[in-house]
């Protein structure tokens, strides 16, 4: 279902230029997964009921063409639909970089076209989970006057 409404999110040219791999805490690929978080996410994503592993298709197979111009966006977009998806039937999900990209690469053997983006960490947060201090960690928005950059009237 995640992954479904990840797949139905636009793409430039409808490259669909995205991939998962998914860890469901107490599997295999889970169990993998979590030997490859930095210590910041170690102390809170490994309790999530999963993990899932973001690529964007960066380049053609076999050269230095870029697939899509807009690779990385559509990642984005996919992944904002899956948590949408993920709310709607109760779950958050929380982003992140804090990882080893190229041991999660070598690991699922992800070839270079290929880039591992981001994870996420997707379930019914604990309180622990919904009280993180730290860089980066911030919740506050810009307000809607700051993130406007010209409007008429
Ligand atoms: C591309 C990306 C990378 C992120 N990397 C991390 C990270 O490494 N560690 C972390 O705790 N949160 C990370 N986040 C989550 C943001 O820090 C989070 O959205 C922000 O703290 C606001 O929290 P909220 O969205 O839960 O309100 C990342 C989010 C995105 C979209």
């Amino acid at each position: 279902m995640l992954l479904d409404a990840a797949g139905r999110a636009p793409s430039a040219g409808n490259s669909q230029p995205w991939a998962f791999i998914v860890g469901k805490r107490g599997d295999g690929v889970h169990a993998k997964l979590v030997q490859h978080l930095s210590r910041s996410s170690a102390a809170w994503a490994p309790g999530a009921s999963l993990i899932v592993v973001n690529l964007s298709q960066r380049f053609v197979e076999d050269t230095e063409m870029d697939y899509s111009e807009f690779a990385h966006y559509d990642l984005g977009q996919a992944v904002a639909h899956l948590t949408f998806q993920a709310h709607a039937m109760g779950m958050s999900v929380h982003q992140f970089r804090a990882f080893d990209r190229d041991a999660v690469a070598r690991e699922f053997s992800v070839p270079d076209h290929w880039e591992v983006t981001t994870m996420a960490a997707i379930g019914v947060p604990t309180t622990e989970a919904r009280s993180m201090t730290g860089a980066g960690t911030s919740r506050e928005r810009r307000s809607r006057t700051q993130i406007t950059w010209a409007r008429g009237s």
